[in-house]
């Protein structure tokens, strides 16, 4: 099939947050990952389908939707996930924020690198956690880690380490070695890492191939979150489709949220189920994107996680 890559599409009129910023005719609105070519028939051929028909009711996710995304993983990096481990939400900035929540209590604090996509640096302080910051190197013009310097960033509290690959802004792709000794310091000091990896199949240079943090070993498996998502591939940005984060398996506080929307069940880890005591699952959705949850450890190692959405429905969930 071939793409069409020439027309200009004028998009001022769109409400577009990319060419609304500047008023300024002669500024290229470079600011915004955010790409001024139509999308392939393949993405608006079914959409068109669906606004003909013109209900836009509930939906599931359709049991489909795991499998095609384990075998694309499975074709493009080898690295077989499975499909429990997958959940669905709203956006990659939902799950940095829902990972601080969740990965971290009150008191406990993120690594973030530095320089880095901004939303990374507001999802501990919108969840009231702490933050340190670690500053890339600049080598010849690719931002590295400070492997040493990020050892010394870690602390008793620190207990998730943000990793951005490629990372924004500098584009650095980050190799399997590097990777490596990322994890080797992260489990030597029990720390998780939640990876955003958004940007993995946009990779240009040919020599260069993403490598999926979690598939390095098993303790990056059982260890991190994954962040991946359909939105810089394919330019989907307006669409919150979904991010998807990969909470593991370990007894560490771990969400894993899988709408069941008839009766209102979130399923946590493999072993969890609790009852969602709430009136609707947009409810949820709402929760996750406006970060009303709260989770307290007890000190006889009970969790409870609570949450309150924005109209006030009341959501209480505990953790066994
Ligand atoms: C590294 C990174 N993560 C996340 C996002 C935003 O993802 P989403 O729109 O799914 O929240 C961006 C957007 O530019 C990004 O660069």
């Amino acid at each position: 099939m071939k793409y069409d890559f020439d027309t200009i599409v004028e998009r001022k009129h769109t409400h577009s947050t990319k060419w609304l910023k500047f008023s300024d005719p002669n500024i290229i609105p470079m600011w915004i990952a955010d790409m001024d070519f139509a999308c392939p028939k393949e993405i608006t051929d079914p959409m068109h389908e669906r606004v003909d028909q013109g209900i836009f009711g509930y939906t599931d996710t359709p049991d489909e939707l795991t499998q095609i995304l384990k075998d694309r993983i499975k074709l493009r990096s080898g690295w077989d996930i499975e499909e429990d481990w997958v959940v669905w939400i709203p956006g990659a900035v939902v799950a940095l924020n829902l990972a601080c929540r969740t990965a971290l209590a009150p008191g406990e604090i993120v690594v973030t690198p530095s320089p880095i996509y901004a939303p990374f640096d507001d999802a501990s302080e919108n969840m009231s956690r702490g933050m340190v910051k670690n500053f890339l190197v600049d080598n010849k013009g690719r931002m590295e880690l400070d492997f040493e310097a990020t050892e010394e960033l870690l602390s008793k509290d620190t207990k998730m380490l943000f990793f951005c690959n490629p990372h924004n802004p500098g584009g650095t792709v980050f190799n399997e070695e590097e990777i490596q000794q990322l994890v080797d310091i992260c489990d030597k000091h029990n720390v998780i890492i939640c990876s955003d990896e958004i940007h993995c199949d946009l990779i240009l240079q040919d020599e260069l191939k993403h490598f999926h943090l979690a598939s390095l070993n098993d303790y990056a498996e059982q260890n991190s979150i994954t962040i991946l998502g359909p939105c810089k591939t394919f330019n989907l940005a307006g669409f919150p489709l979904f991010g998807i984060p990969y909470f593991p398996h370990s007894d560490f506080i771990i969400i894993i949220f899988l709408f069941v929307s008839s009766n209102h069940l979130i399923q946590l880890s493999n072993s969890f189920k609790i009852l969602f005591l709430s009136t609707s699952t947009s409810s949820l959705s709402r929760i996750l994107s406006t970060h009303f949850l709260t989770i307290d450890k007890y000190p006889d190692n009970q969790t409870a996680i609570s949450a309150r959405s924005s109209d006030q429905e009341f959501l209480f969930i505990i953790l066994f």
